[in-house]
């Protein structure tokens, strides 16, 4: 019997990993991926099989999760309760991917992972599992187990020989990869309460940002940045770039109540500092390039969409087939948008595209040839017709 594990190295999945082991007789074998949490990953092979895992992948997801998560769901324009912008949300379907690759080809029966009965997460890995491998089960310790707190947690590592962690626990509950930085809990539990320092972890505070404003140009190819200040970077290199660049400037930090597919509001603070810069960036060039119906009908979606990846449904036939409209969307948001980044804002300046709508000879206050204003006069006649006839009654 095998089960694959998302694992991170931290106390929490440690403590799954031992007692999986345990608790159903089996071999367990690990996943690390990282998808751009900082955290250093060396030693985490070590520690998995010293902790009992018979073997431990670390991959380096970082490319793949930009170019197939990340930027697919940039060029929807996705956002969550016009707010969140699905940092955590969007990483999960990855996750669980590999997880099943590996479960796979190690001829495991089931998957594991550390999120809790009372959160969104097992709900996204657990329904793309579903998606990509009916036939796996997955173990959710945290709805089987009955410890009960963190405390139960050391107490069960220290009699199963796993290292605790020697610093104090961080205050919160986080989540960092290549978009965004999470915190839940602690004294973000009372949502009058302001969140403390240490909330901060790819952002500056905005009263700290450089009084100078840094002025960058983005240019898009078919909805996705290809290049800053005119340098070609990966899809990868695209988000460390500009987190490095909105975090100095205090850009993209996000505090809000929330509501989890399970039914509770919950309290969230996030940190996305890249994907702030993309969002504001990629909407102003569709502001030259989309047309106008085709613009009102894909924002119509934006909600849906937004709360497919939320709620887990990224490998589900409505989301592929609104994806496949959102990318045929994007064919012509080619060009390049200059955007000034300054205390906490994203400023854009100018826009330009070779498939650019814009016809300033259209548009123009001056006098022109090919617009005749008298034509308005019966159009908007026309459109007041069902008007006047609502008036009268
Ligand atoms: N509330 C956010 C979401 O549902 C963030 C979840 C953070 N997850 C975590 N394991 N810390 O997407
Ligand atoms: C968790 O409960 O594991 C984290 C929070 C969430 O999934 O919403």
């Amino acid at each position: 019997k095998k089960v694959v594990l998302a694992y991170s190295g931290g106390l929490d999945t440690s403590v799954i990993l031992a007692w999986i082991k345990e608790t159903y007789d089996c071999e367990v074998v690990t996943l690390t991926a990282d998808l751009g949490q900082g955290e250093e990953l060396d030693g985490i092979e070590e520690k998995a099989l010293s902790t009992g895992a018979v073997k431990a992948y670390v991959e380096d997801l970082q490319e793949e999760f930009a170019r197939d998560f990340i930027f697919p769901m940039f060029r929807a324009g996705a956002i969550y309760e016009g707010r969140y912008m699905l940092g955590t949300s969007i990483a999960r379907p990855l996750i669980a991917k590999r997880l099943v690759d590996i479960a796979v080809a190690e001829g495991a029966q089931a998957v594991a992972h550390g999120a809790t009965g009372k959160g969104n997460d097992q709900v996204r890995f657990e329904l793309s599992v579903t998606a990509l491998a009916p036939g796996l089960r997955t173990i959710a310790p945290w709805r089987e187990w009955d410890l009960k707190s963190r405390t139960d947690c050391i107490n069960f590592a220290k009699s199963h020989g796993i290292q605790t962690p020697m610093s104090h626990a961080k205050p919160y509950s986080c989540d960092r990869n290549l978009l965004h930085c999470s915190f839940e809990g602690g004294e973000l539990e009372e949502p009058w309460n302001e969140p403390g320092p240490q909330s901060y972890a790819m952002c500056v505070p905005v009263e700290q940002a450089p009084d100078a404003a840094e002025i960058i140009t983005i240019d898009f190819e078919k909805g996705d940045a290809v290049a800053i200040n005119g340098e070609k970077l990966t899809p990868a290199g695209i988000m460390l770039k500009l987190n490095e660049l909105g975090g100095k400037h205090g850009i993209g930090r996000v505090d809000m109540v929330e509501n989890r597919f399970v039914g509770m509001k919950s309290r969230g603070v996030y940190e996305t500092p890249g994907g702030a810069i993309l969002f504001a960036a990629h909407r102003d060039l569709e502001g030259i390039t989309m047309d106008r119906e085709l613009m009102s009908l894909r924002d119509s979606l934006i909600p849906r969409y937004a709360g497919m990846i939320y709620n887990g449904f990224w490998y589900a036939p409505e989301r592929e087939a609104i994806q496949a409209f959102i990318d045929k969307s994007q064919e012509h948001v080619t060009g390049t948008v200059r955007i000034k980044l300054y205390k906490g804002q994203v400023i854009p300046l100018g826009r330009r595209s070779p498939f650019s709508l814009y016809d300033s000879a259209l548009a123009t206050f001056e006098e022109d040839e090919v617009y005749n204003q008298a034509d308005a006069a019966g159009f908007i006649r026309l459109q007041g017709l069902r008007l006047r006839g609502f008036a009268k009654r």
